[in-house]
């Protein structure tokens, strides 16, 4: 429209406050557009897969070689031991918590260029996180998986109500594979999926595989996990996926079946 050879851009969120719902649900109730609706995310835990080396990392290399020709794959690698660590350190330094995030993330990006290194052969590489934001679509057009950092890149902005980042590889995986519309999310570990108590701990002898439950009942429960509690809570958020399956890589074919839409680990549904 224009007045006077003045251009007038007219903005529906223009004339109101960001943070009155009523006013602008109209305009923001619109459901995300899924960007990748294609792609199949996977989570490779630090601890359960990378830390034990080639007897863990060789096999589960050959499966994702395997399956790349079936899918295409954004792989994304946990922090492991070596997080741990410079948690130590750094807690006994009382470094905040914003200091420790990246030095977390940088180990989950190390796991990463480890992998992606396994697979290169394939045309697979390692891809820092603004290229995982930007060019995604580009790379997976030249190759059929990519691999990065599954720590969400809050760094020096993490969330300050606990000593340990909250937001660590889990609840990155899932952002970015909800963000991109993806059609699903796979965690990795070393266990069949979710138990009622950690099945290498003391109550072992009592923990029994939970097949399926939700982030909200999951949440309720007050014991260990091997996920990310704030994976728990951005998945109460959720735009478009619904749900998680938490396997156990270090059982052959698992991680293919899981790929094909079978239950064979722990399913988390989003209900949201
Ligand atoms: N309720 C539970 N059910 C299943 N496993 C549990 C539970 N509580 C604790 N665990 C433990 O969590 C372990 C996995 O640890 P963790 O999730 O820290 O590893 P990871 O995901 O490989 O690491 P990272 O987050 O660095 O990628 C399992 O081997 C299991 O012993
Ligand atoms: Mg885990």
């Amino acid at each position: 429209m224009t007045d006077n050879a003045i251009k007038h851009v007219a903005s529906a969120l223009a004339r109101q406050t960001l943070q009155d719902r009523s006013l602008t649900r109209p305009v923001a109730g619109v459901r995300p557009i899924r960007l990748l609706p294609w792609l199949q995310v996977v989570k490779i835990g630090g601890r359960s897969i990378m830390d034990r080396g080639a007897e863990a990392i060789l096999p589960i290399v050959a499966e994702i070689r395997a399956l790349l020709p079936e899918h295409r794959l954004l792989i994304l690698t946990g922090a492991g031991i070596r997080a741990r660590h410079v948690f130590g350190v750094g807690l006994d330094l009382g470094l905040p918590v914003g200091s420790l995030a990246p030095l977390a993330a940088s180990e989950a990006g190390q796991n990463g260029h480890i992998l992606a290194a396994m697979l290169s052969s394939e045309g697979v590489s390692y891809v820092e996180h603004p290229t995982i934001a930007n060019q995604l679509s580009l790379h997976l057009q030249a190759a059929r998986a990519v691999v990065g950092s599954a720590f969400p890149p809050y760094h020096h902005h993490e969330f300050p109500g606990s000593r340990i980042p909250p937001h660590r590889g889990d609840t990155g995986a899932f952002l970015v594979a909800d963000a991109l519309g993806a059609a699903g999310l796979t965690i990795v570990e070393d266990v069949d999926g979710v138990y009622t108590a950690d099945p290498n701990g003391p109550d072992a002898a009592s923990a029994k595989l939970i097949a399926e439950t939700s982030a909200s009942e999951l949440a309720k429960t007050e014991g260990t996990l091997p996920v990310d509690r704030a994976l728990l809570e951005v998945m109460a958020n959720a735009r478009n996926l619904t749900k998680v399956q938490v396997i156990n890589g270090r059982v052959p074919g698992r991680l293919t079946a899981a790929l094909r839409g079978e239950h064979v680990g722990t399913i988390i549904r989003a209900e949201a």
